[in-house]
């Protein structure tokens, strides 16, 4: 029996897992049957959690080793004691940035995928929320390929794309790089656009990020023309789950098989998440011999 009631979010993924504090020690068993839960449905809620930095780091290591987050704009961790804790907030203190992304639209993307190894999940905690606005969505990746209609599988057969390390989903360039005019040449690493999940063995559309994104081998204008038909496929409501964010809610997401993005909200308010991830390993192709037309 599940130590927890677990109520889907949405007919394509996400669901509340309620019962569970997670500021306490957890025991084994309940660890796994989250495991499980998240592998059925790739985003899990948990709502009215109180937890401190150690529990947030504390929970996220019973998933796997911790990664730290990529290079933020302003080159230095934003908590010091705890430079594996991301801040994702529109918060200035004496003019700095508290946190990383700002308060517009962070557009559709899987995190860090410009390197080898993206991270295999993440988690988001909420401690300060605007009164509106700010919502995040996730798309479902594995849907997103069971649905894709044959002529596009079969253009994608085999095909890598690169995942542009130069801006961050806020449009926001990252430090040390140089503006791209030719997504032929961004930098960063090329993945397999269809890819099999390493636990669940299913496959899934790998996408990464949109903006200076490019189909290794295609002319580029061939290779818009297919990202963008890709994307729309993606990113239609019926593959999605909308969280509408509460003070001491945690999101967590399998970062293999889910596509995120963030609304703006008003740069007036105050929101505030902090973040953790954990690390990946080398994306996997799913074979061309396993492709279903
Ligand atoms: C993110 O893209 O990790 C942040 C999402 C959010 O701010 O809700």
């Amino acid at each position: 029996m599940t130590p927890f009631t677990v109520t889907p979010l949405a007919d394509a993924l996400g669901a509340e897992i309620s019962g569970v504090d997670l500021s306490a020690p957890l025991a084994p068993d309940v660890i796994d049957a989250i495991r499980h839960a998240w592998d059925t449905h790739l985003v899990l809620r948990f709502r009215g959690q109180t937890l401190s930095d150690p529990q947030l780091l504390a929970f996220t290591r019973h998933f796997g080793e911790l990664d730290p987050p990529g290079p933020n704009p302003y080159g230095k961790p934003f908590l010091a004691e705890f430079p594996e804790i991301n801040v994702i907030s529109n918060i200035k203190k004496d003019g700095m940035p508290v946190g990383n992304l700002g308060d517009g639209e962070a557009v559709w993307h899987c995190d860090m995928t410009y390197i080898d190894t993206p991270p295999r999940a993440a988690l988001l905690y909420s401690l300060r929320i605007p009164p509106s606005g700010g919502d995040t969505y996730w798309s479902n990746m594995y849907l997103a390929w069971d649905t894709l209609p044959g002529d596009l599988k079969k253009q994608i057969d085999g095909k890598r794309a690169i995942h542009d390390a130069t801006y961050n989903s806020a449009g926001m360039m990252r430090k040390g790089m140089k503006e791209v005019t030719d997504p032929r040449e961004a930098p960063g690493a090329h993945h397999p656009l269809v890819i099999r999940h390493p636990d669940t063995r299913r496959p899934a559309l790998y996408l990464g990020r949109r903006r200076n994104s490019y189909i290794v081998g295609m002319d580029l204008d061939e290779s818009n023309a297919l990202l963008d038909a890709l994307w729309s496929h993606a990113t239609q409501p019926q593959f999605t789950f909308r969280q509408v964010w509460r003070v001491g809610d945690l999101i967590m997401w399998d970062n293999r098989c889910t596509l995120h993005r963030r609304d703006a909200f008003d740069p007036n308010a105050s929101r505030e998440m902090h973040r953790t991830q954990i690390k990946g390993g080398i994306v996997t192709p799913y074979e061309t011999a396993d492709m279903v037309s």
